[in-house]
């Protein structure tokens, strides 16, 4: 090992240990708002600097007051890229036992994340005894990755679900498909960008064909182009 690689590593401990000083000091409420500002708010540093969030605030916002609502205990995201929503779910949600990251490394639509950001990722819930936190990097259609979800689940069935992985009009056809049979009966779906018409996202088609078949809500900022959230209730009253 070479002396930078030694440095660099003593660097990042050093950087590791004050982020987490610094996120403790915003782990303070479940309140919505609050846990939103909270992310603006954090400021670590190095390779911890910040919790990037890649949504419009009232969209995200108008969904979070429904999955808190719905008091969900276990947890599902397809997409978690730097932690903004999955550092969402884990503190607005604080019965929640267990909240299950899945992200492709180098996948499209962000990139994932490193081996090296789920000790950071980890500190998001500790001061929540109840709430175990999983990370599974790999493909969200691939065999292992379902082999490793089916191990964490157990007996247990999703209760909300974040959908915000492949926006391949194929890839969310699938997610969905996929996942809606490891969910519960009154279980909830989000979905992201379902109001993003690039070239790449297919969100909106599968939304638009899907969404009649059940009760739903969509969050879209008044004339915006782009993200949006829409929401699926899989019971059906
Ligand atoms: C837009 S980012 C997620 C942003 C995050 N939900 C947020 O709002 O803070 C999309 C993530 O999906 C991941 N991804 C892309 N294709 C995937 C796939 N097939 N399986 C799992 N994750 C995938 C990418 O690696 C990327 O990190």
């Amino acid at each position: 090992m070479g002396k930078d690689s030694i440095y660099e590593r003593i660097k990042d401990k050093a950087a590791f240990t004050l982020s987490k000083r610094k996120l403790k000091k915003i782990l303070t409420s479940d309140n919505i708002d609050e846990v939103l500002e909270s992310i603006k708010r954090y400021k670590g540093r190095g390779f911890y600097d910040k919790i990037r969030l890649a949504q419009e605030h009232n969209e995200l916002r108008d969904l979070c007051i429904r999955v808190q609502k719905h008091k969900p205990k276990v947890i599902a995201e397809i997409g978690t890229w730097n932690g903004g929503t999955f550092y969402v779910w884990t503190r607005i949600n604080p019965l929640a036992e267990k909240i299950i990251s899945i992200d492709l490394p180098d996948g499209d639509y962000g990139g994932g994340y490193d081996e090296k950001r789920i000790k950071f990722f980890s500190e998001f819930t500790a001061d929540r005894r109840n709430t175990s936190l999983s990370f599974i990097r790999g493909d969200s259609k691939s065999e292992s990755t379902l082999k490793m979800l089916m191990s964490v689940l157990g007996k247990d069935t999703i209760d909300f679900l974040y959908i915000d992985g492949d926006h391949t009009y194929e890839g969310i056809k699938k997610d969905f498909e996929i996942y809606v049979k490891l969910m519960s009966p009154d279980g909830l779906v989000g979905f992201h960008d379902i109001n993003t018409f690039k070239d790449g996202y297919g969100v909106h088609k599968y939304w638009n064909e899907i969404k009649e078949n059940y009760r739903h809500e969509e969050f879209i900022k008044p004339g915006s182009r782009v993200m949006g959230n829409g929401l699926i209730y899989l019971k059906k009253d």
